[in-house]
């Protein structure tokens, strides 16, 4: 069992504090190491909304004999300062890129069919209102819980390569078998670790494309 890396939060900015769900997505990444070593083999990874930058840190020191690069957004700037310290503190930050966008605007074109390991902790909680401040946009999911999410998933299998998998949060109350069966015109999903974190029960979702 990996730690988690170290990281060091600013008081400034409202950056997300790793907390349960961070943990599930971790310990979702580590229960798939074995495909994401053989299958996978990656050589892109993303984080979309890496806040802290504790999962991405993770992903490079998990998977630290294979040489890939990693890529991480936020929309928030004080996370992306953050990630790249969180990065820089565990000795990582070499290969740890970090971008402010929105979710993978800034990257799309580019990285067209080659992203290999994808990965999102969005904000998941259903709200009546989108996210309105950098706090907010930590847990802001709009009516469904999945609004921001939803504005990403068109993008999963133009960014994904062919061997690419997609890894998500979701809380129980996004309705997992509709998210399931939404995408699956375009990709296979399955679900790869749930539990209670405190008063939430969440999942992690897996999608790849359908070749
Ligand atoms: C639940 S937090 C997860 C943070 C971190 N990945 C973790 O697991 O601890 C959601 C993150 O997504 C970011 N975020 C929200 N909406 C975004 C968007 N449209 N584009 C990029 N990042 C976004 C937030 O700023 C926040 O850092």
């Amino acid at each position: 069992m990996l730690p988690t890396p170290d990281y060091k939060l600013e008081k400034e900015g409202d950056v997300y504090s790793p907390a349960e769900d961070t943990f599930l997505l971790l310990d979702a990444i580590e229960q798939e190491m074995k495909f994401l070593r053989s299958t996978v083999n990656p050589k892109i990874v993303v984080e979309v909304g890496s806040g802290s930058g504790v999962v991405t840190t993770f992903i490079q020191q998990l998977l630290a004999d294979i040489p890939f690069i990693s890529l991480a957004t936020d929309l928030n700037f004080y996370a992306t300062r953050c990630t790249k310290r969180t990065a820089e503190i565990n000795k990582v930050s070499e290969t740890v890129d970090v971008v402010q966008c929105d979710l993978v605007s800034a990257i799309t074109k580019r990285l067209q069919g080659n992203v290999d390991l994808l990965v999102f902790n969005p904000p998941y909680v259903p709200t009546e209102e989108l996210a309105q401040n950098q706090s907010e946009l930590c847990f802001a999911g709009g009516e469904t819980g999945r609004c921001v999410l939803d504005r990403l998933m068109p993008h999963i299998p133009n960014l994904l390569s062919s061997q690419g998998v997609f890894y998500v949060i979701a809380l129980k109350q996004n309705n997992v078998p509709e998210m399931l069966k939404k995408y699956a015109n375009f990709l296979t999903g399955s679900i790869v670790l749930e539990r209670w974190c405190g008063i939430e029960y969440l999942y992690v979702l897996k999608f790849q494309r359908i070749l």
